[in-house]
């Protein structure tokens, strides 16, 4: 089948990562309320089970960033690449081993890397967008969270590097930049309401998706209505 008649035939399809949880599970959700295909990947598989009943557009796809077969991942229609998953460890320099900035590293920005490697033939074919969820911690760093934010920072450059590269293949690259958000991931010792929505961040994650043709939404920012120090 060709490309043309493959797009004739698939919906409109986005690979989302950190599907079960958080961030992600709302790009998937939302992107399927609006029609399209997701391809929602987590390890939790008891989460992925409960998307795959909130919509039959979703299908799940149960993995582990750090070890899976990421290629295996990608479907032959990508119109959109979202990497949600993220950990954060809250450790002090001094006390970070090796293995615990590998592993930040890896799932944060290597595994992102790789999804968008063996996607991007797909997203070439179908014009598509990547968008790569940052975080405050991508521009400015704080005690406790240096591996964290340097993993941030590396997934900025990602981004601008990819932008730069792909500009002539027709894809285009958005990074989100969400602050504190409402999901297991934020530990903060904050009054929850002030925090983000995780559908808040996700609505950010579907206007890059869907901006118009002619432009990319190269770095959005969603800061809480009300800034919190913490
Ligand atoms: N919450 C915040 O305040 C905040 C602020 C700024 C940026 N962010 C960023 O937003 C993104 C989403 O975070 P969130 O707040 O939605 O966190 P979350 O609710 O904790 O979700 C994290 C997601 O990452 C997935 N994940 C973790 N390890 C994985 C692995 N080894 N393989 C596959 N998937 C893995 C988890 O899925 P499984 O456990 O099912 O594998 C889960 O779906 C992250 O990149 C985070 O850095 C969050």
């Amino acid at each position: 089948m060709t490309t043309a008649e493959q797009h004739s035939t698939t919906p409109r399809t986005a690979l989302v990562t950190g599907a079960t949880s958080g961030i992600g599970r709302e790009v998937a959700l939302q992107l399927a309320e609006l029609g399209w295909r997701v391809i929602a990947v987590g390890r939790d598989r008891e989460a992925l089970a409960h998307l795959a009943e909130a919509s039959a557009l979703i299908t799940p796809r149960a993995a582990d960033l750090l070890t899976g077969d990421l290629a295996a991942l990608v479907p032959d229609r990508v119109d959109a690449l979202v990497h949600a998953a993220g950990i954060s460890p809250s450790t002090r320099v001094e006390d970070t081993a090796n293995a615990d900035w590998e592993r930040v590293f890896a799932l944060n920005v290597t595994a992102g890397a790789a999804l968008v490697r063996n996607a991007l033939p797909a997203l070439r074919d179908a014009r598509g967008t990547v968008v790569l969820v940052n975080s405050g911690a991508g521009t400015a760093a704080r005690p406790r969270n240096a591996p964290y934010a340097a993993s941030k920072h590396a997934l900025r450059a990602l981004a601008n590097g990819l932008r730069a590269e792909e500009e002539e293949n027709g894809v285009r690259v958005s990074t989100v930049y969400p602050g504190p958000t409402d999901t297991p991931m934020f530990g903060g010792d904050v009054d929850r309401r002030e925090l983000i929505r995780p559908s808040s961040v996700a609505r950010a994650v579907v206007m890059a998706i869907t901006a118009s043709e002619d432009v990319q939404l190269t770095d959005i920012h969603v800061r809480p209505r009300r800034e919190l120090t913490w």
